[in-house]
This record gives structure tokens, C-alpha cells and sequence, in this order.
């Protein structure tokens, strides 16, 4: 069996970043690949280990990113890789949309258990996020025989041409592509601290909920036309932004007054994140669907769109994708569910009252923190040029992001002016400590120059 050998669990840089092997790969990666990715940095990783990044020059960084939330288990946890590469030696491909194994439905019967809501569940299988959606919008269209959309600004959803049309987090991710699905409504999202109505904390949170029955239902779109309002319980790409209960719960309310299907994107959110299974579990929450992808296989690619049975009543051809629920990916997660529940979404938990506490008093030490929310291992931290005015300070953001890489921290931005630290649910005390400390440092030298 191969060994990840990564020896230290904090940073340690060896070369100007990048180094010179990173700078080939720079090189050539300028010319041949899509230049519509967004790096933040110069990171050209090697190996992975826990939290533990090696890059091609044999840097070690300290991962508060996981892939983009993805390896919910660490990188190349030993029963991951064990699992996977079993599975690759006895049946890497069959094609559970025309054939059957045994993987496929142990894995829909433990979701199926997990998912909140008492109906019993069916379970779709893809390869990614905006897979899970659009099989969810094709759903919800389907069985409602309605076809209109209600989501959320600073909703994302992914980048295919259905999510898109109900992604909202940012103009350039649309721009340029044309008409998009018709039929999407958007509507603001509860955010205490920027209440989209200008309203204070404690009268905001419904607003945006309310807004539907009181607005839009009577202006723009006719209730009995909505097939489905599509929600994160927290916003990711928008800016790490935790839907308040009063909110999530009135919208939950609405749809079942107008029998319109509650959508969950979990897609980002789920998978123990936040120190439960679901992020809507802190709320009690019961989507009628719920998608799922990035955590769920540790990295592996598996896309998951899970709904009610007596709503999942589509016929044989109406929606499938040949590698959806793939054996390899479906034993890496199977893995991964036990190993989430057998301790890291109590570690997500605690190590997210642990950073929170660690944070609790920056918003006096440091002028240029805004807000910082979340709930267990997604918390974001706003950076604003000005308390008072709460102006966005997106370049300072990226400032902090660029310094954390060239200290040994890898972080990304979310939203316009957020830092988001999405660690694999792995950390322990030692590395939490060691990203926090690094990050106040950054955050305190970007300041002195601000
Ligand atoms: C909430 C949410 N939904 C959907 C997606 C799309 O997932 P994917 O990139 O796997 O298509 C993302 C990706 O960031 C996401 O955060």
C-alpha cells in the first residue's frame, strides 16, 4: 500500500514561494489550462496528509481550505485510501443507472436514515454539486407539474446552466453566457449584519421570509406556479452567512402552505461541517429535498440529490449519468459516514467553539473585522475597511489570503470581502491554534498598512 508521508502537522516552508518546480508548473499551466479558474495563490500541491498540504517544492502548509470544503476527512485518510483502492482492485465502473451493486443502495439506506423527515427517502446518484441541483430542479419541476424558481442573492448553486440560474453570488460567473433558465425569482437573503432592509438585528431574519407572502407571491409569481424554493441553510460562495433560524423555518413554513418543495443545498454545508450531520439540523429543518456533494467522499467525486419517496416519483429515463454513484467514490464515502460519525463532526463541533472562542475579542483588537459567524468548522470573517460604515474591503480580504500563504496557512476568500476558514474536520487544537495565531498576525500587519 502506498504511504502519504507528511511528518509535521504544522507549517514548514523550505523555498521562496512559489519555489522553482512550482514556477515550471505555473508556467505551463498558463498556457494549456482553462484560464476560468480563480487561484488565489501559487499553491502546486504534491501530497496530502490530515490538514497537511506538501507542495512540488516540499513546502508543508497547514490546509483551512480542504479542497473547497471537500475532504471532510482530512487528506488521504488510511481508511479512505484503503477503501478506494480495494474497491478500484474488485470493480472500479458498472454503471448504476443500467446494472446494480451492492455499494449503491448501502449507501442510499444510510443517507436515507440521516436525512431528516419521517417519509422514507430515494436516492440519486451524480458527480458533483451542480449535478445534485439540477437534478433537483428537474425533480421538483416534474413532480409538482410547476415550473417556476424562487432562490436567494448570494445563493450558489454551481455552474451548469440550471444551477446557474439559480446561482447569485456573483455577476461574472453569468456574465457573458447568455439567456439562463426562465422562470427564477430571486429574493434577498436574512443576513444580520447587512439586513438587506436596513432593519436591526432583532427585527430582521423574517423579513426576507415574509417578503414572499407579501410581495412576490402577489406582484411577480402566482404560489400555485412555484415548484420549489432552493436555500442554503449557510451560504457558502456568498460569503459564509448562516440563514437565521426565524428564517429558514417561515420559508419552510410557506412552502408547505403552498405545497412548493423545499430544496436544501448542502452541498457545502453538509456532511458534519457545522457539528451536526446537516447545517439545517440547527434549526430543524425538513427539505422534501436535500443535495448533497463535496464532503460526503473525502474527495472523491459523488454528487447526491436525496428527496422524499412519494416526491422522488420520476419514471425509468426520465434523469440519470453514467458514472453517478460510481463504486469507488460510493466505498470512499460509505468510509467516510463512519468516520464522520465515529468522531470528526464532535471534533468540527468543538474545534469550532475552540476558534470561535480564540476569536472572540478581534472584533476590538482589529478595526478591519467586521462580523465573524458560522457554526462549527464554516466560519467566516467579514473585512471591511470601516466598522461604522461596514465598507466592504475586498482587497484588504485578499491581502490577508496571499499573506496566510506565504506564512504557511491556506485560506480562500468567499463572497466579496470574506475569509472563510473551512479546515478539514481533522484539526486538532494544536493546528487551530496555530491558523488562528497566523491569522490575527496577517490580519494585524494588513491593518498597520490599510
Ligand atoms: C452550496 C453549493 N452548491 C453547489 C455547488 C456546486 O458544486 P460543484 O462545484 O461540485 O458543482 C457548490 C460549490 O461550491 C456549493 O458551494
Amino acid at each position: 500500500m502506498l504511504e502519504t508521508k507528511i511528518e509535521t502537522k504544522l507549517p514548514r516552508l523550505v523555498t521562496p514561494l512559489p519555489g522553482p518546480a512550482a514556477k515550471r508548473i505555473l508556467q505551463l499551466d498558463s498556457r494549456y489550462i482553462s484560464p476560468s479558474y480563480t487561484r488565489s495563490y501559487p499553491l502546486v500541491a504534491k501530497t496530502g496528509r490530515g490538514a497537511m498540504i506538501e507542495d512540488v517544492d516540499g513546502n508543508v502548509f497547514l490546509d483551512f481550505t480542504a479542497g473547497i470544503a471537500v475532504v471532510s476527512t482530512g487528506h488521504c485518510h488510511p481508511e479512505v485510501v484503503a477503501a478506494v483502492q480495494k474497491q478500484a482492485a474488485e470493480l472500479i465502473h458498472m454503471s448504476g443507472t443500467d446494472f446494480y451493486y451492492p455499494q449503491m443502495v448501502e449507501l442510499a439506506e444510510r443517507l436515507s436514515s440521516i436525512v431528516p423527515g419521517k417519509e422514507p427517502k430515494r436516492v440519486y446518484f451524480c458527480n458533483s454539486g451542480t449535478e445534485a441541483i439540477e437534478a433537483a430542479i428537474k425533480l421538483a419541476r416534474y413532480h409538482t407539474k410547476r415550473d417556476k424558481l424562487i432562490a436567494f442573492y448570494g445563493g450558489f448553486h454551481g455552474r451548469t446552466m440550471g444551477s446557474l440560474s439559480l446561482t447569485a453570488s456573483k455577476a461574472v460567473q453569468r456574465k457573458g453566457f447568455g439567456a439562463l433558465l426562465a422562470g427564477v425569482t430571486h429574493i434577498p437573503y436574512a443576513c444580520s449584519y447587512r439586513c438587506p432592509y436596513g432593519l436591526k438585528p432583532e427585527s430582521c431574519c423574517t423579513e426576507c421570509a415574509t417578503v414572499l407572502e407579501r410581495e412576490i407571491f402577489k406582484t411577480i409569481v402566482d404560489p400555485e406556479e412555484v415548484a420549489a424554493i432552493v436555500v442554503e441553510p449557510i451560504q457558502g460562495e456568498g460569503g459564509y452567512v448562516p440563514g437565521p433560524p426565524e428564517f429558514l423555518l417561515e420559508l419552510q413554513r410557506v412552502c408547505r402552505k403552498y405545497g412548493i418543495l423545499l430544496i436544501s443545498d448542502e452541498v457545502q454545508c453538509g456532511m458534519g461541517r457545522t457539528g451536526k450531520w446537516w447545517a439545517g439540523d440547527h434549526v430543524g429543518l425538513e427539505p422534501d429535498i436535500l443535495c448533497v456533494a463535496k464532503g460526503i467522499a473525502s474527495g472523491m467525486p459523488l454528487g447526491v440529490t436525496v428527496a422524499r419517496a412519494s416526491v422522488m416519483n420520476w419514471i425509468p429515463g426520465a434523469h440519470a449519468s453514467t458514472f453517478g454513484g460510481n463504486p469507488v467514490s460510493i466505498a470512499a464515502a460509505l468510509v467516510t459516514l463512519d468516520l464522520l460519525e465515529r468522531e470528526y463532526i464532535e471534533n468540527a463541533r468543538r474545534m469550532g467553539q475552540f476558534l470561535f472562542g480564540r476569536m472572540a475579542d478581534w472584533r476590538e483588537r482589529h478595526r478591519i473585522v467586521g462580523d465573524i459567524r458560522g457554526k462549527g468548522l464554516m466560519i467566516g470573517i467579514e473585512i471591511v475597511r470601516d466598522q461604522k460604515t461596514r465598507e466592504r474591503a475586498h482587497d484588504l480580504r485578499d491581502r490577508i489570503v496571499e499573506l496566510a500563504f506565504r506564512k504557511g496557512v491556506l485560506l480562500l476568500g468567499a463572497g466579496e470581502n470574506t475569509l472563510r476558514l473551512s479546515p478539514p474536520l481533522v484539526i486538532d487544537e494544536e493546528q487551530a491554534d496555530f491558523a488562528v495565531h497566523t491569522l490575527d498576525e496577517c490580519i494585524s500587519e494588513v491593518e498597520k498598512s490599510a
